[in-house]
């Protein structure tokens, strides 16, 4: 199969609005930072910005908990801003991806405050109520239902209390949501990042969430009515997903999604019982298994996206480097692998001037509200963890990790805000910076910036989509070495050593 859609050789940024830049000096990083910024990551080298959500909210969930669709939040800017941004990054050959909230909306949005009036309310239906709750968990803790004294019935929520789930199964739904997409089409957006679209299938009496039986269904329908063709970019936030599910959603005939994020690269040692707070050591043989596994899996099937980083996830060279004593070589080590893959690399905002996890940081001092629940839960309530045991491992899986300001300099807040950020920043700022960085030949931003180049270069760039995906030496405890091939063009290897911290690359 010839890989041919453009965003089959592209490079995607993330951005995380809030953490980004502050052009108005409130402390909050905003659409019109982000315009004073487009220079930078033209220089980067990167041809699309997924937008973490901008929409009307009330934050709870920094965004994820949408209130309208079709506002931008007065914290971020206005709709004109929008727009300059759409403008000024086609000037600079930049595409806009957004960020789409499916599953749940805000408790404020105004379909749950009209479906919460009355059971013969004709928004009733949007969201899943019900008399009687099952056992069924909240991923953000507690139970999935929250009782209503008014209705005297349940509603769910996967995620906290102030996000009720959509009801999926009520057409009108399905209708409302592709004319939200079909309004930022026609805005000019070029693709979307479907926020944990694995769950909209589900069926809750029968307890079915990730991979329900309407789910592929019913993301035909939606690209049916909405987005259609191909040079729309989709990429499906999947936690649950194998590779043969993988393969449903990305294969080209499916007419579903461009492809996924898939996150068994990330989660294999997690916990069974706590999951993400209890982590077994890094193997990294089984790393290259799931690594090959899916290269291998989707060649001439689907379609990879590659990451490392996200801003659910800790910072990668903080995971899988050594951000103290190797932390430029094992940072470029990550950019390596990450762009001489097959499949389409995601970069996260900071991950190219090898931001780290933040340290030492109290309770009170994390935002997310994550955190906090998963504190009342797993050390006030069940105490399977001590607070100590928690506060380890928040500070390595934390997801305000990545949501930290932008580290853009040696000066007040990282030359993120002048103001008092929303959030602490990472006290390493006077060494890890973009100023330190930019037009430094042995940095890792510079690193970055080459790999993106070769990768684009005309001469590799169909090796890079194209190429056989083989591992050498699999069973190697410390190595991880593979190549990329293609018979007709070049030859090119990527060796890779992670315990060295050393990238070899061998075109012949
Ligand atoms: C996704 C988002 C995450 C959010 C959750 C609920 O996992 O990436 O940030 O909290 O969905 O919307
Ligand atoms: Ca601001």
């Amino acid at each position: 199969m010839k890989n041919k859609q453009w965003w089959q050789q592209a490079v995607i940024y993330q951005i995380y609005p809030k953490s980004f830049y502050d052009s108005n000096n409130d402390g909050i990083g905003d659409l019109q930072g982000i315009i004073q910024k487009l220079d930078y990551l033209q220089n980067l080298g990167i041809d699309v910005i997924w937008l973490c959500p901008i929409y009307q909210s009330p934050m709870q969930d920094n965004g994820y908990d949408v209130a309208n669709y079709y506002e931008i939040n007065e914290m971020f800017g206005t709709m004109a801003d929008f727009d300059l941004l759409i403008v000024e990054s086609k000037k600079r050959k930049i595409k806009i991806m957004m960020d789409i909230v499916l599953n749940h909306t805000s408790d404020q949005h105004q379909w749950f405050l009209e479906s919460k009036k009355n059971k013969t309310n004709c928004y009733h239906d949007y969201y899943i109520w019900r008399d009687q709750r099952n056992d069924l968990k909240s991923i953000f803790g507690g139970s999935a239902w929250t009782f209503n004294e008014d209705l005297q019935q349940y509603y769910f929520h996967m995620f906290a209390d102030q996000q009720p789930d959509l009801n999926w199964d009520n057409e009108k739904v399905r209708l409302e949501i592709a004319k939200i997409i079909n309004f930022w089409v026609t805005k000019g957006v070029v693709g979307f990042r479907f926020d944990v679209i694995d769950l909209i299938g589900k069926n809750i009496d029968k307890k079915i969430l990730a991979n329900g039986p309407n789910l592929h269904q019913y993301i035909k329908e939606l690209r049916a009515n909405s987005w259609k063709t191909d040079e729309i970019v989709t990429v499906g936030e999947c936690w649950g997903a194998s590779l043969e599910t993988g393969i449903q959603y990305s294969k080209p005939q499916a007419k579903e999604l461009s492809m996924i994020f898939q996150f068994e690269h990330i989660a294999f040692n997690y916990d069974k019982e706590l999951n993400k707070w209890k982590k077994d050591p890094f193997d990294l043989v089984t790393f290259k298994k799931i690594i090959t596994k899916w290269q291998q899996g989707l060649q001439n099937q689907g379609w990879n996206s590659l990451f490392f980083e996200n801003h659910d996830l800790p910072r990668s060279v903080s995971v899988f480097g050594d951000p103290h004593y190797f932390w430029s070589a094992s940072a470029k080590l990550l950019a390596g692998v990450n762009l001489s893959l097959q499949g389409t690399p995601y970069i996260y905002q900071g991950q190219e001037i090898g931001m780290t996890n933040v340290k030492n940081w109290a309770l009170s001092d994390y935002q997310d509200l994550e955190i906090h629940n998963a504190y009342k839960e797993l050390v006030e309530e069940k105490k399977l963890l001590t607070a100590s045991e928690f506060m380890k491992s928040v500070e390595e899986v934390g997801r305000d990790n990545a949501r930290t300001g932008f580290q853009w300099s040696n000066e007040l807040n990282a030359g993120f805000t002048t103001a008092k950020p929303w959030i602490k920043g990472n006290d390493n700022y006077l060494e890890i910076n973009v100023e330190n960085q930019i037009n430094t030949p042995n940095s890792i931003l510079s690193f970055y910036q080459k790999m993106i180049k070769l990768r684009k270069d005309t001469q590799y760039s169909t090796l890079f989509s194209d190429g056989d995906f083989e591992i050498i030496d699999l069973y190697h405890p410390q190595l991880m070495i593979y190549t990329r091939k293609q018979i007709i063009k070049n030859y090119y290897s990527l060796v890779i050593d992670l315990q060295m911290s050393r990238i070899i690359i061998q075109i012949f």
